[in-house]
């Protein structure tokens, strides 16, 4: 048997592993025969040297072995869900699992915390009060067959491995990295019982993946190996050059998510959420063509429109918050007030380039996210925003409301507002706004 030092060399010099190599490794790591240094070197060699399509099967495999895997058979109806690979903004979660339930699919979701600088699904959730994100398996059954979807976190039991891997990889620089990006997904994605999935492969400065190119690489990537599995999977390639929608904070990206599925006209902003709600949309036909409940994905598309306009996937969101313990008349009665700052546009021009990255660091700067695992979340702070990319700007129109931590010294905020503005390109001359949908890889 190879010592776990072997393994981590094998991989560093550009060998091949064998399926039980990394089998061993893995699961060294469940049962703490292979230290976090270990595994944080094994990672960077794995970051650097990268895995066949074999070796990217056995880590996925082995990952999910490290849990409990749900059989969600029992539960009458095609069960089919979305992931993202993480962006800034992303908030399409919250408003898809309850209109998907609407059109008729079950969504068995098992979403992530704040992965670096992107958001995380469970994180936003959890700015209503009384959300729980842990829901034992019985609770998680019932949720489905009751109310059609539910989002839960991963429990200790589910792919033991990625959570230590998870939490290793956002501090030592290793996220990037297409196996480890399809092992994590994959591994959780196969345990929640899920029957397909839509993974949305976010591209651009915000994005995990910057080019095209790289995330084409990751979609093919991660199909194959959810084949291989036994789960029909899709990638839709979609972009992350600016925050979607006009909220990035985890309280104001549920009244964003509110206000959509509602139908409400926009209290928060100058913008509305066209992007958010179109990529939702065809999500969510990607979604039910993929479960069989569309023929065609335009059947989809068709049948996800008339259940967000009529009510029905608003109404399974409340159903879905309620049985989760949340309440959203909480979440939407007016909050403490906090201090607040308008950042505006220091010249006229075009808004040409926003650093999505940048500004979910911003996010995590003020508390809105997560420096190390033990931090707690502030779901008040967060920016909306009044102008994005293609606008055209005078000198002081408003970019960003900025809802400030309750104790933030001047100097914090002022370098916040630099890093800010440094993050947004203004231009004499107009640049076309990126495509939100690129493509689709089978
Ligand atoms: N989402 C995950 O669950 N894992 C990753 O590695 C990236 C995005």
């Amino acid at each position: 048997m190879m010592t776990p030092a072997l393994t981590i060399q094998k991989k560093r010099d550009g060998k091949e592993l064998t399926s039980s190599e990394i089998k061993d490794f893995i699961q060294g790591l469940s049962n703490g025969n292979v230290a976090d240094y270990q595994a944080t070197a094994f990672l960077m060699a794995v970051y650097f040297r990268g895995m066949t399509l074999t070796e990217t099967v056995a880590l996925t495999e082995a990952m999910l072995d490290s849990g409990e895997r749900y059989d969600l058979s029992s539960i009458p109806g095609v069960k089919v869900d979305k992931h993202s690979t993480g962006g800034v903004g992303d908030k399409v979660s919250l408003i898809l699992a309850p209109l998907a339930a609407a059109c008729g699919l079950k969504v068995p979701s098992m979403a992530g915390r704040g992965l670096g600088h992107s958001g995380g699904t469970i994180d936003k959730l959890e700015a209503i009060p009384g959300y729980t994100a842990q829901l034992p398996k019985s609770r998680f059954e019932a949720a489905l067959n009751e109310v059609g979807c539910a989002i839960i976190s991963q429990s200790d039991q589910i792919a033991v491995a990625d959570k230590k891997l998870y939490a290793l990889r956002d501090v030592t620089a290793t996220v990037e990295c297409i196996p480890l990006i399809v092992g994590s997904i994959l591994s959780k994605k196969v345990a929640e019982g899920t029957q397909g999935l839509v993974l949305d492969v976010k591209v651009g400065n915000g994005a995990f993946m910057r080019s095209r190119e790289e995330a084409r690489r990751l979609g093919k990537t991660i199909t194959q190996v959810a084949k291989r599995l036994g789960v029909k999977c899709r990638a839709i390639l979609t972009n992350m050059d600016q925050p979607l929608g006009y909220s990035v904070g985890n309280l104001s990206e549920v009244l964003e998510c509110v206000e959509v599925l509602k139908g409400e006209k926009h209290k928060h902003s100058d913008l509305t959420s066209v992007d958010l709600k179109e990529l939702t949309i065809q999500l969510c036909a990607h979604m039910l063509e993929l479960g069989g409940v569309a023929k065609k994905l335009a059947d989809g598309r068709k049948l996800a429109m008339e259940r967000l306009n009529d009510g029905s996937a608003w109404k399974v969101f409340q159903e879905m918050i309620k049985f989760q313990g949340g309440s959203l008349d909480k979440a939407l009665s007016p909050q403490k007030p906090r201090r607040t700052e308008i950042w505006t546009a220091p010249k006229r021009g075009f808004i040409t380039k926003m650093d999505s990255r940048q500004i979910g660091r911003i996010l995590v700067e003020l508390g809105g996210g997560r420096k190390k695992a033990s931090d707690r979340i502030d779901p008040l702070v967060g920016l909306v925003f009044h102008r994005k990319l293609g606008a055209k700007v005078q000198q002081g129109d408003p970019i960003a409301e900025v809802t400030l931590p309750e104790e933030s010294s001047s100097s914090a905020v002022a370098g916040l507002k630099t890093t800010f503005l440094e993050s947004i390109e203004i231009s004499g001359t107009r640049k076309p706004v990126p495509k939100l949908i690129y493509e689709v890889v089978n």
